[in-house]
């Protein structure tokens, strides 16, 4: 099975999850990367802003033909209880296009299990998704998906 792991990570954590994962499974990876002031305090402030106020931000392009993949896997870090804005953007722009798609929640706070925004991505990219699980980022050192709904291939 081909697949496709799709990630943002500012600190490192979530592409480290990735990472891991795609050695495991054998599985590509694209970064999501947003363009403006990247690595200083103020592309900090501005994903923080973006992320809270559910703005867009305008990312790196890329060029990749995600038909050829049977298997999308979205990694989503939990920001003050909102998904990411890297996150957010790059499924609004590519709403209609991804398809066979799995959800893993990147989280640190307890909460392992986010429905609300698992509708979300569903409604925006028109699909409804195979998998769902969470990885806690920082007591689970082997990264091990957990809540896992579906088939999913981080089993
Ligand atoms: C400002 C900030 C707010 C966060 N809020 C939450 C939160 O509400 N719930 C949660 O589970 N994790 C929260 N986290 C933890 C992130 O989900 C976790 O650090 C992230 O997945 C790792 O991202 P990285 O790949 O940039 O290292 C927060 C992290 C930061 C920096």
């Amino acid at each position: 099975m081909k697949t496709l792991i799709i990630y943002y990570s500012r600190k490192g954590r979530t592409a480290k999850i990735a990472r891991k994962w795609a050695h495991k499974t054998g599985a590509s990876r694209l970064a999501i990367s947003p363009m403006a002031y990247r690595g200083t305090m103020r592309e900090y402030l501005q994903y923080l802003i973006c992320t809270l106020t559910r703005r867009d931000m305008e990312l790196d392009l890329h060029n990749v033909d995600f038909s050829k993949y049977d298997r999308i896997v979205l990694m989503v870090p939990v920001i003050c209880g909102m998904m990411s804005a890297p996150v957010r953007t790059f499924v609004r722009q590519e709403a209609g296009r991804l398809q066979n798609v799995e959800y893993v929640i990147v989280h640190k706070g307890f909460r392992a299990r986010q429905p609300k925004m698992v509708r979300w991505l569903d409604k925006t990219l028109g699909v409804k998704h195979l998998a769902c699980s969470s990885i806690h980022q920082s007591f689970n050192k082997s990264f091990k998906a957990r809540c896992i709904d579906g088939q999913s291939i981080l089993k």
